[in-house]
């Protein structure tokens, strides 16, 4: 279900990201932002990235479009930056990519940046379902574009993958940490986010999404699950989750009546 294109040409680092993220030309003249396989946080984040993207999108948030980007191991080759040069040879094979917004900015409510009522109330339940702290005020991953919100950034979603063993212990979890989303104090409709979300949600829809991770990067990661294996465990993951999405929007509108 996601596109692959082929690197051409590496355009430009995004030097304020921490995985060293950069905008990469593909073989299709559209340009990505390139998420690196061989960037220090490790194929998790990849994996996160697209699964935690792609269950953004069923809800109907506007994630960029999310592709598979092949690098050919002399993309780099004549790169004067060491760092990128080395980055990129690690690198080599399918990595992820989003495409990139041309002059999007990032959302800050200090800029007196808004968000409607529905819209922050589905960004919230998102981010509690799928367990990603990375949307505060000082890291939104909030783009505004065209004026409209584009999600990005899910590497650090998912956190139960980085230890599997406590996955059970992580699905009725409330999610404390969502007190720090910078949409909370916008985000009134919790309710209706979450009847919204039960709609658009299904074993099918998890299913489509795990079915797209490679089986390389599933086999990549340390332990002795065949792919198989791991596809349904997220799975079942999400499926209980949702089950138990009840707690988590308890917390968010408990969160939420604490800090307005
Ligand atoms: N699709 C995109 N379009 C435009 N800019 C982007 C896009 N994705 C990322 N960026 C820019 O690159 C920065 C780093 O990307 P991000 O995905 O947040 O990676 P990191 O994990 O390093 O924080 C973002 O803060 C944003 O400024
Ligand atoms: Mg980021």
């Amino acid at each position: 279900m996601l596109r692959t294109i082929n690197a051409t040409r590496y355009v430009v680092p995004l030097r304020e990201g921490g995985s060293l993220p950069a905008i990469v030309e593909g073989d299709d003249l559209g340009l990505y932002v390139v998420k690196f396989r061989g960037a220090g946080q490790g194929i998790l984040a990849l994996i996160a990235e697209l699964i935690a993207g792609e269950i953004g999108r069923a809800l109907g948030l506007r994630v960029p479009e999310i592709v598979f980007a092949e690098i050919d191991a002399a993309l780099g080759r004549n790169e004067p930056d060491a760092e990128i040069r080395h980055l990129l040879k690690a690198s080599a094979g399918l990595n992820l990519a989003l495409d990139y917004l041309p002059g999007s900015v990032m959302f800050d409510p200090a800029a007196r940046d808004a968000a409607a009522a529905d819209e922050a109330s589905m960004l919230v339940w998102f981010d509690a379902f799928a367990q990603n702290v990375d949307r505060t005020p000082r890291n939104a991953n909030l783009l505004v574009w065209h004026r409209k919100l584009y999600p990005i950034d899910h590497g650090a979603a998912l956190f139960f993958h980085h230890d599997w063993a406590t996955m059970e212990a992580k699905i009725a979890s409330p999610f404390k940490q969502i007190e720090q989303h910078v949409l909370l104090p916008w985000a009134k409709e919790i309710p209706q986010a979450g009847a919204a979300a039960r709609e658009k949600l299904s074993d099918g829809v998890f299913e489509r999404i795990a079915g797209a991770v490679p089986d390389a990067w599933l086999n990549a990661i340390p332990g002795n699950l065949s792919a198989a294996e791991r596809r349904a465990g997220y799975v079942d993951f999400f499926k209980r989750r949702l089950e138990a999405a009840h707690i988590f929007e308890q917390e968010a509108m408990d969160a939420r009546t604490r800090i307005i």
